[in-house]
C-alpha cells in the first residue's frame, strides 16, 4: 500500500466505526460497541486531519457522560448492544448520585487524555477561530476532571493520583497487576464473556483475571462508587505512569490552551502547582534504578511493582525525565524492548518469563503506546529511534491493515495482527503519523 491508500484506508475504518445518528465512534464493531474514553480521544485526533466537525463531536459526545463531579467515566453507553460484556446494567452508574441521569456510563474512568487531544486538535486544525470557539466550550469540564482526581484519587498530596481498576489503566491484563490478584479471593461469578466470542481466547484474559476485575467493580458498587469508601477497601490502589504521565501532559495542555484564550490566571497557577508536585514525586517515587525504567507503585501494599513495560517510557511524552534520566531510559528501551529480533514497541519486558507475546496487553504492540513513545522521543531529540519507531509502526499497518494489536516478534511479522480488526485508534493515529 502506498501511503495515500494507507491515508484512504485509515479514514474508511473510521468513518464505518462512527454513529452517525448518537455522534461517537466506537473501537471496534463486535468486541467494544459503545464510546470508549481513551480511545474516543485518539480517535478525535485522527479525524481533526480531514473532518474537524467530527473531532469535536467525538469529544462532546464523550463529554455528554460526564458526572457533576468532574469524573468522565470510561465507557459511555449512549446505544444498545449485546455484543459486549459487562454492560450498562452491569456497571449501574445510577448508584452515584452525580452521575447523568439521560445516558449510561461505567463508574470507572481512563487515562485522561482529553486535555493533550485539545491541544493536538488545536494545532490541527486551520480555522484557529472556529476550533478556539470548541475549545473555550469545553476546557472547564477537562479542568473540572483534573480537579476531581487530585480531590478524590491523590491521599497523600503527592500530586500522583490512583487508578482502584486495571481498566482504568488501559492496559487491561498486564502481568504488573498478577500479584494484586493473587492476593485477591475472588468469588467465581455467573456471567457470559462476549469478547472471547470475537478474538480468539488466547488473546485476551483468562476467566479467573475476569473475575478479579467483576470483584472490583463489585466493592465499588456495594458503596455506590463513592471514592473514599473505594480508597479504604479496595485491594486495587495503584500509581500507574502511563495514567499519571498523561495526566501531567494533559495539564500541561491545559496551561498552553488557557494561555492562548487568555483570562484564567487563578487556574494556571492552580494546574502550574501540580505540575511542579505531579513531576517531583513522579521522579522520586516512580523511577527503578535498577531497571533505568519507570514503574508502577502499588499504593495498598506501598511497594513499586519492578517490571519494565511499555508504559515506562512514556514520560518522555510528558516532559517529565531531565536529560540525564532520559537517556537512561532510552538505553533502556533499546536494550530490552529494541534487540534485533523484535520490533517496537512490545507492551511488557521481553526478556521477563511473564512475557506472552500473543496475549493482549502482556507483550503485543499497540499502536497508541508507540504513538506516545514516538512523540515523547521527538520532544528530547532521539530522532534516530523515534524515526525507527515510527516506520516499524507503519510497517505494521501496511502488511496487515488496522488491527488492535500485534506480535514484536520479527520472525512473526507474516502472522503478526492481533485482536479487534478495523480497530480505530490504530487507525486515527497512523492517519496522525501519515500527515506529520
Ligand atoms: C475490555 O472489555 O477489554 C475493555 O478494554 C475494558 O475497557
Amino acid at each position: 500500500m502506498n501511503k495515500q491508500e494507507l491515508i484512504e484506508g485509515a479514514k474508511a475504518v473510521l468513518n464505518s466505526n462512527f454513529n452517525e445518528d448518537k455522534g461517537f465512534t466506537i473501537p471496534c464493531e463486535g468486541l467494544y460497541p459503545f464510546q470508549w474514553h481513551w480511545d474516543s480521544g485518539f480517535i478525535a485526533i485522527g479525524f481533526a486531519h480531514y473532518d474537524i466537525e467530527k473531532a469535536k463531536c467525538e469529544i462532546e459526545s464523550l463529554l455528554s457522560g460526564q458526572w457533576d463531579n468532574g469524573f468522565i467515566p470510561h465507557i459511555v453507553f449512549h446505544n444498545e448492544s449485546d455484543t459486549y460484556f459487562p454492560g450498562p446494567d452491569y456497571h449501574r452508574s445510577d448508584l452515584h448520585p452525580a452521575s447523568p441521569k439521560p445516558v449510561k456510563t461505567t463508574g470507572i474512568t481512563q487515562p485522561p487524555v482529553l486535555g493533550f487531544v485539545l491541544k493536538e486538535i488545536y494545532d490541527i486544525a486551520s480555522n484557529k477561530q472556529d476550533i478556539l470557539k470548541f475549545i473555550k466550550r469545553n476546557i472547564d469540564k477537562i479542568y473540572q476532571n483534573h480537579t476531581h482526581f487530585y480531590t478524590h484519587r491523590d491521599p497523600y498530596n503527592e500530586g500522583l493520583v490512583y487508578i482502584y481498576h486495571n481498566w482504568e489503566s488501559g492496559t487491561d491484563n498486564s502481568p504488573i497487576w498478577d500479584e494484586i490478584w493473587q492476593t485477591m479471593n475472588p468469588p467465581k461469578y455467573k456471567y457470559e464473556r462476549k469478547d472471547t466470542t470475537h478474538v480468539d481466547a488466547s488473546q485476551r484474559p483468562t476467566n479467573r483475571e475476569y473475575d478479579c476485575y467483576l470483584h472490583l467493580l463489585e466493592i465499588a458498587k456495594a458503596h455506590n462508587y463513592d471514592e473514599g469508601k473505594i480508597a479504604e477497601l479496595s485491594p486495587f490502589l495503584v500509581q500507574d505512569p502511563l495514567f499519571n504521565a498523561i495526566l501531567i501532559k494533559s495539564n500541561e495542555a491545559l496551561i498552553e490552551l488557557y494561555q492562548i484564550i487568555g483570562g484564567n490566571n487563578n487556574k494556571i497557577e492552580i494546574l502550574k502547582s501540580w505540575q511542579d508536585k505531579a513531576k517531583t514525586r513522579f521522579e522520586e517515587k516512580l523511577f527503578n534504578e535498577e531497571l533505568g525504567s519507570y514503574v508502577y507503585y502499588d499504593l495498598r501494599n506501598d511497594k513499586q511493582i519492578a517490571y519494565a513495560t511499555s508504559s515506562s517510557f512514556t514520560p518522555l511524552f510528558a516532559g517529565i525525565p531531565n536529560k540525564e534520566r532520559a537517556n537512561k531510559l532510552v538505553d533502556s528501551l533499546i536494550q530490552n524492548f529494541g534487540s534485533e529480533d523484535l520490533f517496537l514497541c512490545a507492551s511488557f519486558d521481553p526478556k521477563s518469563e511473564h512475557y506472552n507475546p500473543v496475549k493482549y496487553w502482556r507483550g503485543p504492540v499497540w499502536i497508541n503506546l508507540n504513538w506516545l513513545i514516538y512523540r515523547g522521543l521527538k520532544r528530547y531529540g532521539y530522532l534516530e529511534i523515534a524515526k525507527r519507531l515510527k516506520q516499524e509502526t507503519i510497517n505494521y499497518i501496511e502488511l496487515h491493515g488496522f488491527y488492535e494489536y500485534f506480535d514484536a516478534r520479527k520472525d512473526q511479522f507474516e502472522n503478526a495482527a492481533y485482536g479487534g480488526k478495523n480497530f480505530s485508534w490504530s487507525a486515527a493515529l497512523t492517519l496522525d503519523l501519515l500527515n506529520e
